[in-house]
């Protein structure tokens, strides 16, 4: 199986350009679904979760063509109206296809996601409001079978808490709705913005994007849309974060500082220099140590939705504090089991106590980490272990680097021309 190999302690120099984000393109590629036609999707990472999804649109009818970051994809001739379990159980996001296919056949049927790596995960609120619309929706053999006899019918829904593949999902199922629908308490990640950018390209007519109350006039029809996906801005975050870690001065281009308000502010605090361009930030240290390092302040971090601190840089920002002076809170509110990673940081030599929802990091001198062997268990999780172990000394090897594959589109190329020493290696032990 495949590892990836770290030989820590560089600072990383030079430039990197940012892919459009994973969570952007996943239910937009969904959005295309809802009418036939060729749609343009522009800026597309090609990563696992991008491929897993056009396989799903495939199984459905659809076809595509990629050519460099832009896909075209062909949903003219629908065919099925099935997620299968083998798709969705290595994708949740597939549960995307829900909202666009009710309203485009009034019919979907999609496996329970189950279970993951970082929390239960239901998807109680995506059903909950499909209800409100006028959907049936029953379990069956490990599937959801959602059902609209007759054209879904404008509602008013309340999520209890603003989540943010259920507001697409919403979005997509109320488009062509009869009537008005009001989503309140919504998500309002610069995601949820992008499906609605696209959306409204199509010919919805939908009020109230940034916010957390959206209003969608149901229209008659929809046309296939071109679409930019929006930078990542998790990916900028952990590259953000990676130099922190290492030391070093890095442009990192094709990304959307606004985007970060919560990560900027911790990492200034923090002791890193962050300056904002046009699309562009300039990350460096402050202060810097004798071996190039930055002199780091312990800062607490509590995870929110946007535009708070993403929980998707939760395992990376502690991947930073781990080296900072001091003790750092470091407070997860959104997934109830997303320190996974600590007990692999532990392993480079990471001091950090976990208490419920927090950790408790107290940094170590930078010398006291040390590589080792160590595995990935998730997406981010992979994202701090590497982090980590750039800056360790010694050699890091980590296994089960499909993980990261899923959501970081070359990022070991990326790193490499940075300065970093990390490659791809193969081990038979895992
Ligand atoms: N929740 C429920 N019931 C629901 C829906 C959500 O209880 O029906 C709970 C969740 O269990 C969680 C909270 O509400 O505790 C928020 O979850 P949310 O629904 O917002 O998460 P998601 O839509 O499943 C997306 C991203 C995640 C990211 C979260 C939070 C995509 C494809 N995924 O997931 O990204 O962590 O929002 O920002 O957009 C990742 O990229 O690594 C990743 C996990």
């Amino acid at each position: 199986m495949d590892t990836i190999i770290i030989e820590g302690g560089k600072p990383l120099n030079g430039t990197v350009e940012i892919s459009g984000a994973k969570n952007a393109a996943l239910p937009i590629l969904a959005a295309t679904l809802l009418v036939g036609g060729t749609h343009t999707i522009k800026n597309v990472p090609d990563l696992r979760d991008t491929r897993t999804m056009l396989k799903l649109l495939e199984t459905l009818g659809a076809s595509h063509k990629r050519e460099g970051r832009t896909v075209y994809v062909d949903t003219s001739g629908l065919s099925g109206a099935e997620a299968p379990y083998d798709l969705v159980k290595t994708m949740r996001a597939s549960v995307l296809v829900l909202g666009p296919l009710l309203t485009r056949a009034g019919y979907a049927r999609v496996s329970l996601p189950g279970g993951c790596a970082i929390g239960a995960r239901p998807i109680n609120y995506h059903l909950r409001g499909f209800s409100c619309l006028g959907v049936t929706t029953t379990l069956a053999q490990g599937y959801v079978e959602a059902r609209c006899e007759t054209t879904m019918t404008g509602a008013t829904v309340y999520f209890d808490i603003p989540t943010v593949t259920g507001t697409e999902n919403l979005l997509m199922a109320s488009v062509m709705a009869r009537g008005t629908t009001i989503i309140k308490n919504a998500a309002r990640e610069p995601e949820v913005g992008n499906l609605i950018d696209m959306l409204v390209a199509m010919g919805a007519e939908i009020e109230g994007r940034d916010t957390d109350r959206l209003t969608v006039q149901g229209v008659q029809s929809l046309q296939p849309a071109t679409t930019t996906i929006i930078p990542d801005r998790i990916e900028t975050g952990t590259y953000l974060i990676a130099v922190a870690a290492t030391g070093g001065r890095v442009d990192i281009t094709q990304c959307e500082p606004t985007h970060l308000p919560a990560l900027t502010e911790k990492l200034r605090t923090a002791g890193v220099t962050i300056e904002e361009g046009q699309e562009k930030f300039t990350v460096s240290c402050s202060e810097q140590l004798a071996d190039n390092r930055c002199r780091l302040e312990s800062v607490d971090v509590k995870t929110l939705v946007y535009p708070g601190f993403p929980t998707d840089l939760q395992a990376q920002f502690m991947a930073l504090m781990i080296q900072a002076d001091g003790t750092s809170i470091i407070h997860e509110t959104i997934f109830e089991n997303r320190f996974m990673h600590v007990a692999e940081l532990q392993r480079l030599g990471a001091d950090i106590t976990i208490d419920g929802a927090s950790a408790v990091v107290r940094g170590v001198e930078p010398t006291g980490l040390c590589g080792a062997p160590v595995m990935a268990t998730d997406l981010r999780a992979s994202a701090s272990l590497v982090i980590a172990g750039l800056a360790a000394r010694g050699t890091t090897e980590i296994s089960r680097i499909y993980h990261l594959e899923r959501g970081y589109e070359n990022m070991i190329d990326k790193l490499q021309a940075l300065g970093a020493t990390i490659y791809k290696g193969s081990s038979s032990l895992v």
